[in-house]
């Protein structure tokens, strides 16, 4: 924890799920940080000033025109040790995105020199339309801090991605925003791979890369240097390589590891790749082909002997083990032969896991299982992380 008590603006926009922030406010006053809300007018619609004062216990901002005097923006974004927008609206994140400041909300996010989180929360379609697109990369580019929103139940009836994270878990990415004590130089695989069979292609898994973009997420907002060896393009705040393959991911890795002290695989790995790789698209032909495939070098094995004994390596097991104690003996199994220091397995049978927003970790260290529970991979990234770093802590 900083040794003054932080300030933390909470930058409100007119979204329907601007009543979770009340929530949030409640367990940041809990830490005893100190929290000032500026709204937008629309964000008034939803809940109103007196909730907002009464919770936050000081003031709102909900307009430029407020205390002129004092030019309340300007001031607020001075005294802020992290500002942090949610929900943002698609309309506020344009907004951002053009720099503007025709509101109190935009006007602050300009003026601030205090990083910034970004929680979207909108329609599915708003979030995938294109401009929405465009307007969140350039904030990332920008180096404010945007998570992804969760998928599920959203009020219009439909389903899909653009729910708000739980108010427990937007608590928790701000107070260990300020909780960490070491900062630790983190490396984490995301993806599964993709090997090719000849110019166009290629075997791979459905790995989605969520679970690794969500550790990379929590990392940054850490302070934590952060790389990300990803096989999708997820950008962020962190140092992005692109890798397809196996080989490359293992190469990458291994020369990354050099400069970081928790290497985490969340990758998910092809276990085979193509022997005799085409260089030209092969031709159809009516009969079967068999397809010859040879093993690939396991990268978690490899790290962990090459490892130096400072640094903490932790590995995912994906197993198909409905069973909870045929999951666990897999995963120790793994602990022991890979010689790494914590692993985190979930059972993936029927489709559970694989491109879903929710996972359910068990944390494996040499002699504990810590069963996190269902929760989202945001929320498991940062149970991850607070372990890794403990392990690191006690190295
Ligand atoms: C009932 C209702 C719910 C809404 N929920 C959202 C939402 O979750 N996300 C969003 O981006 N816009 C939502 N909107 C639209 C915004 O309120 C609208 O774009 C507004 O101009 C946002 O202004 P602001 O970004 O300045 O707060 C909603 C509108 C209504 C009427």
């Amino acid at each position: 924890m900083v040794n003054q008590v932080p300030n933390v603006v909470i930058a409100v926009t007119g979204g329907i799920s601007a009543y979770k922030i009340v929530e949030v406010i409640r367990l940041l006053k809990k830490e005893n940080f100190t929290v000032q809300v500026v709204t937008t007018e629309s964000a008034l619609k939803f809940v109103g000033e007196a909730t907002w004062s009464a919770i936050s216990g000081r003031e709102v901002v909900s307009s430029i025109w407020d205390e002129t005097k004092n030019v309340s923006h300007v001031q607020l974004a001075k005294q802020a040790d992290l500002v942090v927008v949610a929900p943002a609206t698609a309309d506020t994140i344009s907004d951002l995105a053009q720099a503007k400041a025709n509101n109190a909300v935009s006007a602050l996010v300009l003026t601030t020199t205090a990083p910034v989180m970004v929680f979207p929360a909108m329609h599915t379609q708003m979030w995938e339309h294109q401009g929405t697109v465009e307007n969140i990369e350039t904030l990332i580019k920008r180096n404010l801090m945007v998570f992804s929103p969760d998928k599920g139940p959203l009020t219009s009836g439909d389903e899909g991605v653009g729910r708000l994270p739980a108010p427990s878990e937007i608590a928790k990415l701000v107070v260990d925003h300020f909780k960490a004590e070491v900062k630790p130089k983190i490396l984490i695989s995301a993806g599964g791979t993709k090997e090719f069979i000849d110019s166009v292609r290629y075997l791979t898994n459905a790995s989605s890369g969520r679970q690794g973009l969500a550790l990379a997420q929590s990392s940054v907002a850490r302070g934590f240097d952060t790389t990300l060896v990803s096989t999708k393009k997820f950008h962020g705040g962190w140092n992005l390589i692109d890798v397809t393959s196996a080989d490359e991911m293992l190469a990458v890795m291994k020369k990354e590891m050099l400069n970081h002290d928790i290497i985490i695989m969340a990758a998910a790995v092809s276990d085979w790749k193509v022997k005799q790789k085409a260089s030209t698209k092969i031709k159809k032909s009516d009969s079967n082909w068999n397809l010859e495939l040879v093993a690939t070098t396991d990268i978690l094995t490899e790290l962990a002997q090459l490892a130096k004994p400072t640094q903490v390596v932790v590995g995912f097991a994906a197993e198909t083990a409905p069973e909870l104690s045929t999951l666990v003996s897999l995963a120790q199994e793994k602990l022991a032969r890979k010689r790494v220091d914590m692993i985190c397995a979930n059972d993936v049978s029927a489709g559970k896991v694989f491109e879903q927003d929710s996972t359910h970790l068990f944390l494996i260290k040499e002699n504990s299982v810590d069963d996190i529970g269902e929760m989202s991979k945001l929320a498991a990234a940062g149970k991850v992380l607070d372990q890794a770093v403990q392990i690191f802590i006690n190295k």
